[in-house]
């Protein structure tokens, strides 16, 4: 995979490191990841349409903090001018609506689909010029030291378990000094929840080499952002993939179900603040400033 690295588009410089070559179960994860994400992305391809008006704007007024996107997009601040990276950007929903904010954004991908798919949603959106994105893994991609003001990762972590120190080691070094960290992960926390859950027959699409963050991914994060603040969401909002349309789509479900979704969303808010019970929720939004070397 490391040869098929290809880029596309212009912008922040892309090194290549040298390395030993990656080892066989290196090359399996990437490939089963990249072979389940690319199924995905060429299904989304033809479905793909322009963030819709009612969407962007739910992102610029962010009135609902209690739903996860918006509380971190609202961590986010000012993206105006900002140079961001997208870690496993996926098809680029996320970077397409930074772009959309003002934000530079590269990203860069495993799945060459997916990256296909960003591609173009960034050309129907019009923000061809704002965004670029990269095949390749995150193990063997590089920038530019000083290259980005702020590092975003949605649910792509937890699908680097092996190498995320390796990783977070890297992407500190990609952004400035003071350049800030914005993630949001799968998470369980209590040993006794994933005993729970083995026993709980609900289906979850997932490739063989993700699982939720544990504890000790969660010091590995801590070590790179020192002041890494947590925001818990998910406990009674798991129950949104019953709500909300599917895929999981707030502005294409109808008046009540948003109504619901928010009630649920509210819930956790209070529920995931009380001491002892934050780490009962299922989803973690982590925000901090990376240590520079
Ligand atoms: C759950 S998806 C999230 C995608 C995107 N962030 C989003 O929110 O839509 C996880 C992504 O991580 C990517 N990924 C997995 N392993 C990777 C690796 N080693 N390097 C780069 N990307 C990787 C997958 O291809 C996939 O697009």
């Amino acid at each position: 995979m490391g040869e098929q690295i290809r880029q596309q588009g212009s912008g922040n410089q892309v090194v290549q490191q040298p390395h030993a070559g990656p080892s066989a179960d290196t090359v399996r994860r990437w490939r089963s990841e990249a072979e389940f994400f690319d199924l995905i992305s060429s299904q989304l391809r033809e479905q793909a349409s322009p963030l819709s008006q009612e969407e962007f704007d739910r992102y610029r007024k962010l009135r609902h903090p209690w739903l996860c996107k918006e509380y971190r997009v609202r961590m986010l601040g000012d993206l105006r001018g900002a140079r961001l990276l997208d870690l496993g950007c996926g098809g680029g929903a996320n970077s397409i609506l930074f772009a959309k904010l003002g934000a530079r954004v590269t990203g860069f991908d495993i799945s060459p689909q997916s990256v296909d798919l960003a591609t173009h949603r960034a050309k129907i959106n019009g923000v061809a010029r704002q965004a670029q994105f990269l095949c390749g893994s995150a193990e063997e991609i590089s920038f530019a030291d000083n290259s980005f003001d702020v590092v975003w990762g949605d649910g792509v972590l937890h699908h680097l378990i092996p190498v995320l120190d390796l990783v977070l080691g890297k992407a500190s070094r990609w952004v400035r000094p003071g350049g800030r960290a914005l993630f949001s992960e799968p998470v369980c926390l209590s040993a006794t929840l994933r005993r729970l859950r083995r026993h709980v027959p609900v289906h979850t699409d997932a490739t063989p080499d993700e699982r939720p963050l544990q504890r000790a991914e969660m010091e590995i994060i801590r070590k790179h952002i020192p002041d890494l603040r947590l925001r818990w969401f998910n406990l009674l909002g798991r129950f949104n993939r019953f709500v909300l349309a599917h895929p999981l789509c707030y502005e294409r479900s109808s008046l009540p179900r948003r109504v619901i979704a928010n009630a649920l969303g509210l819930a956790d808010w209070g529920l995931l603040s009380l001491p002892g019970l934050g780490e009962l929720g299922g989803t973690v939004a982590m925000s901090g400033t990376f240590a520079k070397k």
